[in-house]
């Protein structure tokens, strides 16, 4: 397997705000153009406009709302930018993005194109964001087109130089927020056996204290930036893997049209997916059992009722869900397997109202 040097900084830890002007200040900026999520600017404003103080170049803060709209190209995109090229911005200086996913890809995609791409840097304050969103190098913003939203169609592969993970964010993120990142995070646990079941339960009464969260985020990000090195402008099917979950996931995360969030939405997937895994011949039963148990002690699920019908016309239209990533066991497996229609269904029909899961 190749690997390709990534040169982006990762870290993690608490209290690393306070002193975040000192990494920004290692790329020599000229300037600074901050994309910040409106809801982190009223939480974390004195420290963050402290830090800019520190910096000794203009800073200029764009508070944005962390909605799919706000990263719609023909939605509130076209005023973003415009708001931006009346700031001080040239090629040397840096692009900065500080919310969760919503706004490290907005702010990513804006920045590789910028100038035809400027210094990126993300401060990602979501769980997601943390083992996910901020890493690998996928930017993408919305299309809207005849009624429909597209999700990330327009985007780019650029790796930003600085991802800095500060867990003290993470003692205000609403309980939704973090068992959406919990939930990326069960992937991760199911597909690579790491982090252990024991750290992801722990996360609920550690969050508080953010220091300890660092080696379950830091296990995550091991394994993603391992698969993004092999294949970063994903021509292959490495990362694929990634992709655990999501087939089933997605499909019924649209179909919840928002009263699910991703991650708990990945986790019916990787139940789901399990299921399918066992019925297509790839799982054994005890290995079934051992991962359903695994899933339902976290209590991030417990019982969901969707539209079967509903599902499947929204798998169908997501033209990547031909095939899915079927599990072998805890930390095997395989991608590129081909859906089969009838195990699908018995797989919904699964999950569809199971009160006894
Ligand atoms: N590029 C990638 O590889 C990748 C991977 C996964 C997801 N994504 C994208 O990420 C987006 C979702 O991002 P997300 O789940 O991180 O959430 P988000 O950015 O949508 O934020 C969720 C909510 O939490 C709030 N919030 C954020 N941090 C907070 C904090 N510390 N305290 C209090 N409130 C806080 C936000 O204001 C918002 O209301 C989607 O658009 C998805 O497409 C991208
Ligand atoms: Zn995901």
């Amino acid at each position: 397997m190749t690997t390709h040097k990534i040169d982006t900084k990762i870290s993690v830890g608490s209290h690393l705000m306070q002193n975040f002007s000192e990494k920004l200040k290692e790329l020599n900026p000229s300037s600074v153009v901050c994309l910040i999520d409106c809801t982190i600017l009223k939480l974390y404003g004195n420290t963050i406009n402290s830090g800019f103080k520190k910096l000794g170049v203009v800073a200029s803060v764009i508070p944005v709302s962390a909605s799919e709209k706000s990263k719609t190209l023909n939605g509130d995109l076209i005023n973003l930018i415009n708001q931006i090229i009346e700031k001080d911005v040239e090629r040397k200086s840096v692009f900065l993005s500080i919310g969760g996913g919503t706004v490290t890809d907005l702010g990513g995609f804006i920045g590789s194109v910028l100038l035809r791409g400027i210094k990126t840097v993300y401060i990602p304050t979501t769980l997601l964001g943390m083992v996910d969103a901020s890493l690998g190098g996928k930017t993408g913003v919305n299309v809207q087109n005849n009624g429909m939203l597209y999700k990330n169609m327009i985007g780019t592969f650029y790796q930003p130089e600085i991802v800095l993970c500060d867990t003290d964010f993470l003692a205000t993120l609403p309980q939704k927020e973090l068992k959406s990142g919990i939930g990326e995070i069960v992937k991760y646990f199911v597909g690579w056996n790491s982090p252990k079941l024991l750290d992801i339960q722990s996360i609920f009464n550690n969050v508080k204290s953010g220091q300890t969260l660092r080696p379950i985020i830091e296990a995550c990000q091991k394994i993603k930036m391992e698969i993004v090195a092999s294949d970063p402008n994903e021509t292959g099917q490495q990362r694929e893997k990634l992709n655990l979950g999501h087939t089933i996931g997605h499909g019924i995360e649209g179909e919840k049209n928002g009263t699910v969030s991703h991650g708990v939405a990945v986790v019916w997937g990787l139940l789901g997916e399990s299921y399918m895994s066992m019925l297509d011949g790839y799982l054994s039963k005890e290995e079934f059992e051992k991962i359903k148990m695994s899933i339902l002690s976290l209590h991030i699920v417990n019982s969901i009722t969707f539209s079967t019908p509903k599902v499947l016309d929204i798998m169908q239209k997501d033209k990547k869900n031909k095939t899915y990533v079927a599990i072998k066991k805890i930390g095997i497996t395989l991608p590129g397997v081909k859906i089969n229609p009838d195990n699908l269904k018995k797989s919904l029909a699964f999950l569809n109202g199971n009160k006894n899961l």
